[in-house]
């Protein structure tokens, strides 16, 4: 099944949205309960959602309610916030009473763009991220731009790390349009306003209109390639050296920041291997550092002990690795993406090169 993607402007939007009364359960993260005005009549929970709380127990606690709320197999489940409450929410409808229909609101930009489209879902166990989970599509997905004004800087920033890789797979135009847009977000003066509200406020149209792109550019891929056999895997760009980067860092960085540094690492690589077009490394760091990501891992305290070397052992645990080589997403320019395999002693070599 695939997704329907519905992009508004404004929140008044979501009344539109196939919402049966006696069908229709919300689940909504916290800090978004404001939200829960929008449903009349309809049965709300409000929760907590956080990594430490992507558990097991929550899909209990979330199981346990729809059971006292009398939710049966023509159930519609709504979840709404970030991509922890989408990937929880999906994972649960897709169990409960051996799975019900469910859809979401993404109200972070990485969940607008990445996170509440692919039916990835799922939960932590024990030390595993998104380890137990299912692929299992979403009905539709309520993307309105207009929910971030209240999205904090550094989250903003995480989800601003994936639009660009995106638009670095598939559209060098839109590419330049949003490093464009989020510089001029950051030199608005935010006198008494937060980040959010000024990106937000500064060109929604435009705003709308980089959101729902991106969006579609991931829907394409996964309706090409739902279960990653191919296509897909470009997704992971700059995410082989990011997963490494979180791991060494023990979770002390925010994804999307450690996407942008994987992101510039890989381009190096490319250089490396002979494929990137000259200085595009250095014109992807001159981007990401003018929105605010960082390029480089001296960028940021967080990271500025560590080589790229550091990296390469963390690689090889990787769940990329195919025996001694690795498959590895190679940016050589905007628009131009090689999916290859690198044996991982020529990895290391090149790593000795880079600081
Ligand atoms: N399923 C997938 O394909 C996929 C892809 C990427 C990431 N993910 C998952 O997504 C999760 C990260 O998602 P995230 O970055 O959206 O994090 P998140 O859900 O934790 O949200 C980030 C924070 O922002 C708050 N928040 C959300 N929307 C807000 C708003 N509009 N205004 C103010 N505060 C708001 C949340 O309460 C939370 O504190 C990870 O668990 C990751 O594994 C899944
Ligand atoms: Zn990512």
């Amino acid at each position: 099944m695939t997704s329907k993607i519905h992009i508004s402007k404004g929140i008044k939007g979501l009344q539109e949205m196939p919402l049966e009364k006696g069908r229709t359960f919300v689940i909504i993260d916290n800090n978004l309960q404001h939200l829960a005005e929008h449903f009349k009549d309809i049965p709300v929970i409000s929760l907590n959602f956080s990594e430490k709380e992507k558990t097991l127990q929550r899909v209990e606690e979330i199981s346990r309610w729809l059971l006292d709320e009398g939710a049966d197999r023509d159930a519609l489940i709504v979840g709404i916030g970030g991509g922890i409450t989408t990937d929880i929410t999906g994972f649960t409808a897709s169990i409960y009473k051996r799975g019900v229909r469910f859809a979401f609101v993404p109200t972070t930009l990485l969940a607008q763009v990445d996170a509440s489209i692919g039916g990835k879902n799922g939960v932590n166990f024990l030390s595993y991220k998104n380890i137990l989970g299912t692929i299992n599509q979403p009905e539709w997905i309520f993307i309105c731009p207009q929910l971030l004004a209240t999205l904090p800087e550094d989250e903003f920033k995480a989800g601003i790390s994936e639009v660009l890789k995106t638009f670095i797979l598939f559209d060098r135009q839109m590419y330049r349009t949003a490093v464009d847009y989020f510089k001029a977000v950051r030199g608005e003066d935010l006198s008494g306003r937060k980040y959010g509200e000024a990106a937000v406020a500064l060109d929604m149209g435009l705003l709308t209109e980089i959101v729902g792109k991106c969006a579609e550019y991931k829907l394409g891929v996964v309706e090409r390639d739902e279960f990653e056999r191919g296509e897909r895997r470009v997704l992971n760009l700059g995410h082989t050296f990011a997963h490494s980067i979180e791991k060494l860092t023990d979770g002390d960085i925010s994804h999307g920041f450690a996407v942008s540094m994987g992101m510039v690492i890989a381009a190096s690589f490319a250089e490396a291997l002979g494929y990137a077009c000259g200085g595009f490394p250095e014109m992807l760091a001159a981007d990401l550092r003018s929105v605010g990501l960082p390029a480089s891992l001296q960028d940021i305290p967080v990271t500025a002990h560590l080589k790229v070397r550091d990296l390469v052992d963390a690689v090889k645990k990787d769940k990329k690795v195919t025996g001694e080589s690795i498959h590895f997403i190679l940016p050589k320019g905007l628009q131009e993406v090689e999916d290859i395999l690198v044996p991982l002693n020529k990895i290391k070599e090149i790593a000795n090169d880079l600081c």
